[in-house]
């Protein structure tokens, strides 16, 4: 297909649960604009909810305000639905006050982790029931202590739970971990003046006197949706393509670094900045790609984009590798194991071997099914490839997107209808 036409892209999601958690916790009312209105997001609302904060009906193209409350305990158990950041940095907060929630989710999130944000908020003095290996986990929060945490994983999600707590109960912490992660709570705590340090990649952060202040933010474009229609056209024969207004925050966009090596290069035009975060307008033209090695160092600040890098490496020439991906095992779905599988459906050689992930790219055009297992991300970067002339992807599902981005097909189908009969 050609690519043509200038979009946007929903609010960040990462950003917007922890929009809601911070304002949640404000003394005040605070006003977001720009928030995710996604499956996932409304379960961070629903869990507030049930804590007894006030958060207005979320709509697209409104404000969304949310009046800061003193938490209560949940008359009933919170479904956090397929959000592993809901249940995570859910239990960080819950932990930091005096009260008992018990949080569980679907089937995908049943089976993920806990014990990464379990094990130090128990250090900090929260106390666990139900094994607290999966969901559902009951979380008896209190008076924390503070805790220097030396995470095992690279994990925004572990490092913002223990952030979370501590700013809920007052007490200081330090976390390191082996690789920086995204670091949106960070730039948030910065942002709302809190007293937030990073030095030699470990955080630190201090309890402030007052009250949390109530905010308003414009949160930006979420990165890794535009990813989905930066891989489009990256793969399109013709056209270009403009994305306003998505966050560039570098933790973030290793997927543009893992493409310039590929071959492709996206512009970032009108760089500015929203609520502590760097934002730009991405221009993006196709291009021919070549196979790639992504490393370990690189992995958490790509690590959502990885299916839909599979995806493109499978277009290009030679093989691509990515190493020390095993954390893909524990994310919506198998994905280590069902982007391979999935990419050998349509034709493609591709092997999960251990922790790392092979590629061979070919220009034979795809065709077969696709098994989504419900998880958004493979039904995205499935549906991209599946933008190939000559390709004939069959996906199990679609309408997972909506935990992510609700409008993806229609905007797809925006950007390659463009001026396709011209020229
Ligand atoms: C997220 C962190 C990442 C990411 C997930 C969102 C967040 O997970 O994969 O989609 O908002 O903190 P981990 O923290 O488990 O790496």
């Amino acid at each position: 297909m050609r690519i043509s036409g200038t979009v946007r892209v929903p609010g960040d999601k990462s950003i917007s649960h922890r929009a809601l958690l911070l304002a949640a916790l404000a003394r005040g009312t605070s006003a977001c604009t720009g928030l995710l209105i996604g499956e996932d997001v409304r379960h961070t609302a629903g869990m507030l909810r049930g804590l007894g904060v006030t958060i207005a009906p979320l709509r697209s193209d409104s404000v969304v305000t949310v009046r800061g409350a003193r938490f209560r305990s949940p008359r009933v158990t919170i479904d956090c639905g397929n959000s592993g950041t809901t249940a995570r940095l859910g239990l960080g907060v819950v932990a930091g006050h005096p009260i008992r929630a018990r949080l569980t989710g679907d089937a995908s999130l049943r089976r993920r982790p806990m014990r990464r944000v379990v094990e130090p908020l128990r250090s900090m003095g929260a106390t666990f029931q139900d094994g607290a290996e999966h969901l559902p986990v009951t979380v008896q929060g209190g008076r924390l202590r503070g805790i220097a945490y030396e995470s095992p994983v690279a994990s925004a999600q572990v490092k913002s739970a223990i952030l979370f707590a501590a700013l809920a109960s007052r007490v200081p912490v330090t976390v390191a971990e082996p690789w920086p992660s995204r670091d949106h709570t960070e730039r948030l705590f910065v942002h709302l003046g809190l007293d937030l340090r990073v030095a030699n990649g470990i955080v630190s952060y201090q309890p402030s006197a007052g009250a949390i202040p109530p905010f308003e933010l414009a949160i930006p474009g979420d990165f890794s949706s535009a990813a989905f229609l930066i891989g489009a056209a990256v793969l399109a024969e013709g056209g270009e393509l403009l994305i306003e207004g998505v966050g560039v925050n570098p933790t973030r966009t290793g997927f543009l670094v893992a493409l310039e090596r590929m071959g492709a290069h996206v512009e970032r035009l009108n760089l500015g900045a929203e609520g502590g975060e760097p934002v730009a307008d991405l221009l993006v033209r196709p291009a021919p790609l070549q196979g790639t090695e992504v490393v370990a160092a690189e992995v958490p600040a790509l690590i959502d984009e990885i299916p839909l890098l599979a995806v493109l490496a499978s277009r290009a020439r030679g093989e691509t590798v990515f190493r020390d991906v095993g954390e893909l095992r524990l994310k919506e779905s198998d994905r280590l194991e069902l982007v391979a599988a999935n990419l050998r459906n349509v034709g493609v050689a591709a092997e999960a071997r251990g922790n790392d992930l092979f590629v061979v790219g070919s220009d034979r055009p795809p065709r077969g099914s696709v098994q989504t297992a419900r998880d958004h991300r493979l039904v995205m970067a499935f549906a991209v490839l599946g933008t190939i002339p000559g390709a004939a992807v069959r996906l199990s599902e679609r309408r997972s997107v909506a935990i992510s981005y609700p409008g993806f097909f229609g905007t797809l189908r925006t950007i390659g209808r463009g001026p396709r009969h011209r020229d």
